[in-house]
């Protein structure tokens, strides 16, 4: 008799069969109606996801006053969510969003959760990626540049990382935010990158993920936020990233979802934050051959002479880059280039059918798991993961994806997105063409 047979489970053990009895319900269920018939539970619901997503940027309930510091975020999951699914709001509600971001910009630099409200490096992001999803002259050059760049070094520490608001917590989050902003608006230099990357280091766990401070638990939110921090300044080929594939790869349950970390529940948000982090790594072929050609060496993964020497546009930057943002503003869009020469290392179908079957709802809208409410939140990141895994057998991010990536219908295909930052590929292109250029 094993010890398991002795001992009562723990909360989290019976939370987890009760998570995948649901799950497999929802399969059976699938499996049990007649083909002609599947359809119904295949199909992603465009119009009534389309509808709720609407409705929310028009009004939201009382209910919706603790997100009052996090307005911009709701643009941002809402907006982007509609683009995914390759929609775009009306002139009206366009213009009134982007009149309500502007009022949310500090008079110092960068945006606050609403109007009047502290300049924060989440509802940054958030705003300017919810602008960027907007696109058109309007939008873009409501973006203070000059000053959010005046905020960004005003939330550097001197020790390198990032505070997320002024006296604020210092985080791979706010890392990422700002390095995230900077890139897309190509305002990245040597001050803002200075350090950045010795926080992220020191934030690979023994595990091999990414945890959101140094001695904290690897974590999907923060191993997205770490990789694409140091892709995007040049820097990833120094983080252990053989360890790091050990460890995402076996975040995928038997649900098909992702978990955020060891031991923890299935939860559809990180389809994105777990799969986009899969989506990088596709990218980064080169570096990870060379780190496991030196691991069979007998050696280090990291830090070596021969790994530094590689020529890869994500991996290091060029010998031959001039200072100031040119040196970095043209990161994120070389790393487009790179083609994608592996396999998904994880279940883009099984992922897929999690998010159709288990996370969508028929009435409109997507949750972590069953038993759980719809949120714009869940709506955005599962949408998002959508993405990346129909396009995961791509060569490039908007080539069409082969046939065999689609779960349901081919009408189910999104539009694809960039991974670095989480807009839409084509409204990237607008926006670093827009901001390389004034
Ligand atoms: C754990 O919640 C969640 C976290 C520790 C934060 C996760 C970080 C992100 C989602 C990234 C944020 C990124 C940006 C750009 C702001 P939990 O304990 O409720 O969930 P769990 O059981 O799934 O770990
Ligand atoms: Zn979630």
């Amino acid at each position: 008799m094993d010890s398991s047979e002795t001992q009562s489970p723990t909360v989290t053990q019976r939370e987890q069969w009760m998570v995948e009895s649901q799950v497999f319900q929802m399969y059976e269920l699938l499996s049990s109606v007649p083909r002609n018939a599947q359809s119904v539970l295949l199909e992603l619901q465009r119009d009534k996801h389309i509808e709720f997503l609407t409705n929310g940027l028009r009004q939201l309930g009382p209910s919706f006053c603790v997100l009052d510091a996090n307005r911009p975020w709701l643009c941002y999951w809402i907006l982007h969510s509609i683009a995914l699914l390759g929609d775009s709001v009306d002139d009206e509600l366009e213009n009134n969003t982007i009149d309500f971001l502007s009022r949310c910009q500090d008079p110092n630099g960068g945006y606050g959760g609403g109007p009047g409200q502290m300049p924060h490096l989440a509802t940054t992001y958030a705003a300017i990626n919810a602008l960027i999803t907007l696109g058109g002259h309007r939008s873009l050059s409501s973006i203070n540049r000059g000053k959010v760049y005046t905020f960004l070094r005003r939330m550097k520490d001197p020790s390198g990382a990032f505070r997320m608001h002024d006296a604020g917590e210092m985080d791979v989050r706010a890392c990422y935010t700002a390095i995230s902003v900077a890139s897309v608006l190509t305002i990245l230099d040597d001050e803002l990158v200075k350090g950045v990357g010795n926080f992220i280091l020191s934030c690979q766990t023994y595990e091999g993920g990414i945890s959101g401070e140094p001695g904290s638990e690897a974590h999907g939110g923060y191993t997205f936020c770490g990789l694409a921090t140091m892709v995007l300044i040049g820097e990833v080929n120094r983080l252990d990233l053989t360890s790091l594939i050990d460890w995402v790869v076996f975040r995928q349950g038997v649900e098909g979802g992702f978990q955020g970390r060891t031991n923890k529940l299935v939860d559809g948000c990180y389809s994105f934050w777990q799969g986009g982090v899969f989506a990088l790594i596709q990218k980064l072929h080169s570096i990870i051959e060379e780190q496991l050609r030196l691991l069979d060496a007998g050696g280090s993964a990291i830090d070596s002479p021969q790994l530094a020497s590689i020529s890869c546009h994500s991996g290091k930057r060029g010998l031959h880059d001039t200072s100031g943002s040119a040196k970095f503003s043209n990161i994120g869009f070389n790393f487009l280039k790179e083609p994608a020469e592996m396999e998904p290392l994880f279940h883009s179908i099984a992922l897929q059918q999690y998010i159709i079957l288990c996370s969508q709802l028929q009435e409109g809208g997507f949750r972590d798991k069953p038993g759980k409410h719809r949120d714009y939140y869940h709506t955005c990141y599962c949408l998002s993961g959508l993405s990346v895994a129909q396009y995961s057998y791509s060569k490039d991010a908007d080539s069409p994806p082969l046939p065999r990536a689609v779960f349901g219908p081919y009408s189910n295909l999104l539009e694809p997105i960039h991974p670095l930052y989480n807009v839409i590929l084509d409204l990237y292109h607008e926006a670093h063409e827009f901001f390389s250029t004034s």
